[in-house]
């Protein structure tokens, strides 16, 4: 069977103060009255006959809301604490069964041309069922440093490189057969598996104790904590032999951080002045004087003014101020 399996456990800390720990960027009701989560569970539910939802415990309630409404045949399963992308995609698998096809997804990616995403993940699901661990690759358009890189030739995979430094980017794209990673994959749950165990075999057991010990889909917080926290990029596409890229030629944006929410608005037609300045969430005028590329981010609770280069570093705001209260 074909298990669509959504990552919902980040907390968008990179579009803070957008995106809260009570209220991640996923659920934000912004695009026509519906959720990015909401538009994730519609878009793949014609291609799998189950959804498992990885999420955490501060906000699984909302991903519940969503999941109430779509009658959809559905696993919960509640982290207690976030353990990174490795641990909660090992969750998963072993909640399936080892030969099932899993195809993982964010929840807060916009994707457009379905035709094409539909025959994507369909290509996918074949390699998957040889045995491979697919990823997707997105036609680079810049040296962007918060994306892995995947170095192609066909649909063979010669190596991946999660987060790049700038320089390292640039080399990339110069090279002219990188692509990035779009952050979905598609694998049989055991394969996924015998590979974590080979390259992190500390994650693969420590969560193996966790998904065990679950009730009811929650999953323990003191046992949780003991998993090392590290991603599935850095886990085992960086390492694994087994994996092949299908081309992403659907349209695919990933709004993870506010340099690409202001391309992805700027494409909507939304307002910036001729200096490349933007307001976000404010509809009050306001100017800019003698400010370039500034993004103005405004909340009932908190405002944010950043210089659009500096859109991966939101996330360390978030760390410093998110744990005061
Ligand atoms: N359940 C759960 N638990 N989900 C998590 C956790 C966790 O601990 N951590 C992250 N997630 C979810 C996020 O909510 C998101 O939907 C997805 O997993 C990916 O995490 P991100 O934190 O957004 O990863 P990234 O954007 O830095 O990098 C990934 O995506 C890029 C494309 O958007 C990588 O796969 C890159 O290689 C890729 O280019
Ligand atoms: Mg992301």
């Amino acid at each position: 069977i074909v298990t669509h399996v959504i990552l919902t456990g980040g907390v968008g800390s990179r579009l803070w103060p957008l995106s809260r720990k009570s209220q991640p960027k996923q659920y934000l009701e912004i695009f026509e009255g519906k959720s990015l989560f909401e538009m994730t569970v519609d878009r793949n539910s014609h291609l799998a006959s189950k959804v498992m939802v990885v999420g955490n415990v501060d906000n699984h309630h909302l991903s519940g809301k969503v999941m109430e409404k779509t009658d959809t045949n559905y696993v919960n399963i509640v982290e207690a604490t976030p353990r990174n992308t490795a641990a909660a995609i090992a969750f998963a698998a072993f909640a399936s069964d080892p030969e099932d096809i899993l195809i993982v997804t964010p929840s807060d990616h916009i994707i457009d041309l379905m035709d094409n995403y539909n025959s994507s993940i369909n290509e996918a699901i074949l390699k998957a069922n040889d045995g491979f661990i697919v990823t997707f690759g997105v036609i680079p358009t810049k040296p962007e440093t918060g994306y892995g890189y995947i170095e192609s030739k066909g649909d063979k995979v010669i190596s991946f490189r999660e987060k790049p430094n700038e320089t390292t980017a640039k080399e990339f794209i110069s090279k002219g057969n990188f692509l990035w990673n779009s952050g979905m994959f598609c694998f049989k749950a055991g394969v996924l598996l015998d590979e974590l165990k080979q390259f992190q075999p500390e994650v693969y057991e420590k969560s193996k104790l966790v998904w065990e010990s679950n009730k009811d889909g929650f999953l323990d917080l003191n046992s949780s904590i003991e998993i090392p926290s590290i991603s599935i990029d850095y886990a085992v596409m960086e390492r694994s032999k087994k994996i092949k890229v299908v081309p992403a030629s659907f349209s695919w944006s990933d709004l993870g951080s506010f340099e690409s929410v202001y391309e992805y608005l700027m494409l909507k037609g939304h307002a910036v002045d001729a200096n490349g300045n933007m307001v976000i969430g404010c509809d009050i005028h306001t100017t800019f004087l003698g400010l370039k590329n500034t993004i103005f981010v405004h909340t009932n609770t908190a405002n944010l003014i950043l210089q659009k280069e500096n859109s991966q570093d939101v996330k360390d705001i978030y760390s410093a101020l998110e744990k005061q209260n």
